[in-house]
């Protein structure tokens, strides 16, 4: 069976990244030809994307499905729905699953209904149900998931200090998960502004890049799943709506001067801080459907060099309380998963 008839399911597609992705796989008649399952918060409010398919050729079939990652009940859904499609050959199956919606506070603090942090809710414990549960419908051979990463989830990477020191005086990105997932860390009666969201940020990418370690291991040990890699992409900064939480000056730093100022270096340094849109989304792609990934082990990319994850995302004791602790919290039981080490 010839992989173009698979299908690519991508999270966030309305957003800067997303679309960026969406209008690369249109420029390239191979990718085209997939089926594009694009989610997005509200499909009728998901201009960006549809003008990006809109310009692209008319041959794509896709659709665009509302998914609601702050809540878990809306990923059950949909996460039900596309299996039940997928055994009946209604779908094809998936080939790349690519994890890159994500939310950002600033100066405040919100608790999704089902009572998390919404940033860790959205950016760690939605993607590992997600994943969980669509893992019965992605293509056994030779499926992927890329799950878009950040510097913002290592301490001790040097970007970090661009705009600002968020992190300084703390030693640590994971305090507990219990502490992440219930809004007690970083909160804004710490009383330094947006340092406070960008932190809780931090720490949901870091959960994202445990969760991506956890899957690769878990993955590359089960007798079924284990030709399904997992692949990781820090995309740099990128001049999108991610900070529209934020003031107004720094939305305009990273809407409209950003993108300008990434023009010119992407031509002097193509993986380095700044970078448009599209070169992440072409290095997401390439990511996706042109590099070999080890089987069982995480492959993580800086643009399109290897990058060694954070100390923090390496401590499998972490990770295993963070893993542990999302099962519970999503309700996640062995009738969601066809995983076979999913405790
Ligand atoms: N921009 C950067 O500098 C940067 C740097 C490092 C990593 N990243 C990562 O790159 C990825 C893409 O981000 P971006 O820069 O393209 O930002 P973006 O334009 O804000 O896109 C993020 C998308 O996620 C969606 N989203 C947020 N909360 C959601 C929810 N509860 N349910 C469903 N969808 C939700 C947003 O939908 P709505 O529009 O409906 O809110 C938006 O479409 C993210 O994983 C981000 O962490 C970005
Ligand atoms: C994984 O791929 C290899 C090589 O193509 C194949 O021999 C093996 O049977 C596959 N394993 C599974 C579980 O599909
Ligand atoms: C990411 O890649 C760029 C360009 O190759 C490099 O300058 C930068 O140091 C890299 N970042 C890290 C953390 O290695
Ligand atoms: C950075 O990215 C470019 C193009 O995406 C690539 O050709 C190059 O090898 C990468 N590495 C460095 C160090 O520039």
């Amino acid at each position: 069976m010839a992989s173009s008839q698979d299908t690519i399911l991508l999270t966030g597609a309305n957003g800067g990244l997303g679309s960026a992705i969406v209008a690369d796989f249109l420029k390239k008649p191979e990718l085209a030809a997939y089926t594009g399952v694009y989610t997005v918060r509200k499909a009728a409010a998901a201009t960006q994307l549809k003008a990006v398919l809109d310009a692209g050729p008319s041959s794509h079939k896709h659709e665009i499905i509302d998914l609601d990652l702050s809540s878990l009940a809306s990923v059950r859904k949909t996460a039900t729905e596309i299996n039940r499609r997928v055994a009946a050959g209604e779908l094809p199956p998936i080939k790349a699953l690519i994890l890159n919606a994500a939310y950002q506070d600033h100066e405040e603090l919100n608790i999704t209904p089902d009572g998390y942090e919404i940033t860790w809710h959205v950016n760690y414990l939605a993607n590992q149900l997600l994943a969980l549960m669509l893992l019965q419908s992605m293509n056994k051979k030779n499926g992927r998931i890329l799950v878009i990463g950040s510097w913002s989830h290592d301490i001790d990477d040097k970007r970090n200090t661009i705009g600002g020191e968020p992190y300084k005086g703390r030693a640590t990105l994971f305090p507990s998960a219990e502490e992440l997932a219930k809004g007690k860390w970083s909160t804004p009666a710490d009383g330094d502004g947006w340092f406070t969201g960008y932190r809780r940020y931090g720490a949901s990418k870091l959960c994202a890049v445990m969760l991506m370690h956890e899957l690769a291991n878990r993955l590359g040990k089960d007798p079924e799943l284990s030709n399904i890699t997992v692949v990781g992409l820090d995309p740099g900064a990128m001049g999108s709506d991610l900070t529209r939480r934020g003031s107004s000056s720094m939305q305009f730093n990273i809407k409209k001067l950003l993108p300008i100022m990434a023009y010119v270096a992407v031509k002097f340094s193509p993986n380095g801080s700044m970078r448009p849109l599209w070169k992440s989304a072409g290095d997401a792609v390439r990511l996706c459907f042109n590099v070999e990934a080890p089987k069982g082990k995480l492959l993580y990319l800086n643009g399109t060099d290897e990058l060694e994850t954070s100390k923090e995302a390496r401590d499998a004791a972490n990770r295993k309380s963070l893993w542990n602790y999302g099962l519970v919290a999503a309700g996640i039981t062995q009738g969601d998963t066809v995983l076979r080490d999913w405790q």
